[in-house]
């Protein structure tokens, strides 16, 4: 509690006025903490002692930005941007203390100031674009003022967090501790006030080149695929080299205003919440700490064992990789050196770093190499019988408390516990697909995982910088589950009569990376064909291509034909779809676009509503977060359940049962929650945090 307000504290060191930011958990800049900016900036004014101004924050945060809580509601007086101007305006010098992390209104505070300085390690950006908005408070006004208008473009775009090392021209000097801020802030009476509004000096080359912008803004915008706020972000800087400052500063505030209300950012507000949400466990004891992980080990190194092992070793954790033979161990670390090899010559890595990191590696065929790992991940072959052998072993030698996970997609991992006499620190941790590169881990929870190890397995997740969502155990968890449902109506649909590019089209219009055949092409056909062979079950079409040994693009040839990666429809398909119907007796129709985009997505919302159900998933947004971060679900509908509340539940399952009876298929029948929340006109969320 401050002497201004609740999240404001005015204090005076000498000839220096010290106005400090306390609301929190990261500052985040609400109407308590505006309204008490606004009385401590009136306060110093009427006090001439007070030669310069110094606003600080936490080590924390210097300000994690705008509330996003009050986003869609009606914002209390004063807003930032009046805050801003104020503080622009004042008559003595006002500097900015940044620690932490200074981020959207954060930032735009700070570029406010007449002076910039931040403590080693802080971060500094301007990420709204993740939330679906812009800068609002000047960022996209005065960021291309300090650092050139291509940099802020690029920087603003992607909403980096820039490493204040890194950050070129935003910071007048480096200052550790409070003191050396004061210091600096004295050392600024008596000159001139530094208003980064009136320094055009940078935009100078734009201006005389006009399309040095455009060149910059394209490949950024081709990547953006169509999305509103990184094209309203461009505009936004184009106005800051084109327009006058007051001009720029009133299209901007337009923008952010169409911006905020759109669903797009409604959806992209939902995700950031729920990334956040998923990782709370009902019932967890509260201030349960994780036990640390020192060290790790991971059975297997194949091509998802390597993954996970650089997962640890980037965080920079010591990982021991285990494998049964010396040939399959040496192939594994080849591949994890090549990866980082790819990663220098793209220049996301220092040469000089590869070594550091190979180095976090031990590569072993001797388990007994396990016994001091605080956590072990297996990720060897998907059979009960192996997962048997691997977990005995694992109970033998890891110490007493080690988390013993298994990297299953598919298995019950109650019955993989049982293998152990500690079934309280089994757990499931499924990465996905490239498992360096993906965000997801689904941390599948046993009937005797402890809170202890859900702990564990979070903090883990939180350590290597995954998203994590904590599931139940079940068929192929909450993702595989609901992809199958997908898969099924794949295939059903090129039986009907579609065709793999007219389908996959529409997947990724809607805003995929790739449609359910190219993706499959990738993965492998034959994966598939494998577990179907194995289960008894068929997929007449899908055989058909792995029976004719088109196994996808590692045989240039599956659902298309390739040259290298690139796709192209194959005749040679449509003769085996033809030939699979005239055996069925099926006689193909045309399919529309809505009819595809019906069945490749409520079937996959329906299997959500079960797993809801089934209390497999705790919250719907949980399902969001598994679809957004693991399969490419396009944020800005915010994941398949959010995206089905802003289509409405009722005509979800009006259609569904149009489908099951049409076809004769009760698996696409609504599931009861879906059916009864349908009637009750409710959608599958509570109002949220970002509900506004
Ligand atoms: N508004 C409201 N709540 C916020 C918030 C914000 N800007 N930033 C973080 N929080 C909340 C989180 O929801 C979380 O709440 P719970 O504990 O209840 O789940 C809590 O603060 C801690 O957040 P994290 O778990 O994310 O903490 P972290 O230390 O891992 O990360 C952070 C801190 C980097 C600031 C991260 O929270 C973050 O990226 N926040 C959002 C930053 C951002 O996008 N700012 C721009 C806002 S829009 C804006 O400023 C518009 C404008 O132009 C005026």
């Amino acid at each position: 509690m401050g002497n201004i307000n609740a999240a404001v504290d005015l204090q005076q060191d000498g000839d220096v006025a010290v106005i400090v930011m306390d609301n929190p958990p990261v500052n985040a800049l609400g109407y308590v903490l505006r309204g008490g900016l606004m009385q401590a900036m009136e306060a110093v004014r009427a006090k001439p002692e007070a030669k310069a101004v110094v606003l600080i924050g936490t080590p924390r945060a210097f300000s994690g930005g705008a509330d996003i809580t009050e986003f869609g509601t009606i914002q209390k007086q004063p807003l930032l941007p009046e805050v801003i101007a104020v503080i622009e305006a004042f008559d003595r010098p006002v500097i900015a203390a940044m620690s932490g992390v200074a981020l959207g209104g954060g930032l735009e505070l700070a570029l406010g100031c007449h002076y910039r300085v931040a403590a080693p390690g802080s971060k500094l950006g301007l990420p709204e674009v993740k939330l679906g908005i812009l800068p609002g408070a000047g960022g996209t006004q005065r960021l291309p003022r300090l650092m050139g208008p291509v940099a802020a473009l690029k920087a603003i775009v992607a909403g980096t967090h820039i490493p204040v090392e890194k950050a070129e021209g935003l910071v007048d000097a480096m200052c550790a501790t409070r003191e050396e801020a004061v210091a600096f802030a004295r050392s600024c009476i008596g000159k001139p006030l530094a208003r980064v509004r009136d320094r055009d000096e940078k935009l100078q080359e734009a201006r005389a080149n006009p399309g040095l912008l455009d060149e910059a803004a394209a490949p950024l915008l081709k990547r953006a695929r169509g999305q509103l706020s990184p094209a309203a972000c461009v505009q936004a800087v184009m106005g800051a080299v084109n327009l006058p400052f007051d001009e720029g500063l009133a299209l901007e505030r337009k923008l952010f205003r169409d911006l905020v209300n759109s669903k797009e950012s409604r959806a992209q507000r939902h995700a950031f919440f729920a990334e956040r949400e998923a990782t709370k466990v009902p019932g967890m004891p509260a201030g349960l700490k994780a036990a640390p992980v020192k060290k790790a080990a991971i059975i297997g190194a194949g091509t998802m064992g390597g993954g996970i092992a650089m997962c640890f070793a980037n965080a920079g954790i010591p990982v021991t990789i285990v494998e049964l033979k010396q040939d399959a161990l040496d192939r594994g670390m080849g591949v994890v050196e090549k990866n980082y090899r790819t990663a220098v010559s793209r220049g996301s890595m220092q040469e000089g770093d590869v070594a550091k990191r190979m180095a976090l590696f031990t590569a072993t065929t001797d388990w007994s190499a396990i016994a001091d790992a605080d956590v072990v991940i297996e990720a060897v072959f998907e059979t009960m019988e192996v997962k048997r052998e691997v977990f005995t072993k694992l109970d033998a030698i890891a110490k007493p408390g080690a988390l013993l996970a298994s990297n299953t997609s598919t298995l019950d991992v109650d019955q993989i516990a049982s293998f152990t006499k500690r079934p309280q620190d089994v757990l499931g941790m499924h990465f996905f697909s490239p498992a360096n590169v993906m965000k997801l881990l689904e941390i599948v929870r046993g009937k005797a995982s402890s809170y202890e190890s859900l702990a564990r397995a979070l903090a883990i997740g939180r350590a290597i910088g995954k998203v994590s969502a904590v599931v139940g155990v079940c068929d192929g968890f909450v993702g595989n589950r609901m992809l199958h449902k997908r898969s099924a109506q794949a295939e059903a649909l090129l039986l009907e009569g579609a065709l793999p590019q007219q389908v996959d089209a529409v997947v990724t219009k809607f805003g995929f990376p790739m449609g359910p055949y190219a993706m499959g092409d990738l993965a492998g056909l034959d994966v598939g064909w494998r577990i179907r062979q194995g289960r008894g079950t068929t997929a007449p079409i899908a055989d058909a291509l792995c029976e004719a040994g088109r196994y996808g693009q590692k045989t240039n040839a599956g659902y298309y034909k390739y040259d290298g990666r690139t796709p192209s429809p194959d005749p040679e398909v449509q003769r085996i779809i033809a030939e699979q119907q005239r055996k069925l007796g099926v006689n193909p129709r045309t399919i529309g676009d809505d009819e595809i985009f019906e069945r490749m997505f409520y079937p996959m919302i329906n299997e959500g509503a079960r797993i809801l159900e089934e209390g497999i998933a705790t919250r719907p947004s949980d399902i969001d977060v598994i679809w957004m971060n693991g399969y490419g679900w396009p944020i800005r509908t915010g994941g398949p359940m959010h995206y089905a509340d802003t289509v409405g539940l009722k005509h979800i399952a009006d259609r569904l049962d149009f489908y099951a009876d049409r076809n004769g298929d009760e698996t696409l029948r609504p599931a009861k929650l879906l059916r009864d929340l349908a009637n009750q006109g409710a959608g599958f969320a509570p109002p949220t945090k970002a509900a506004a």
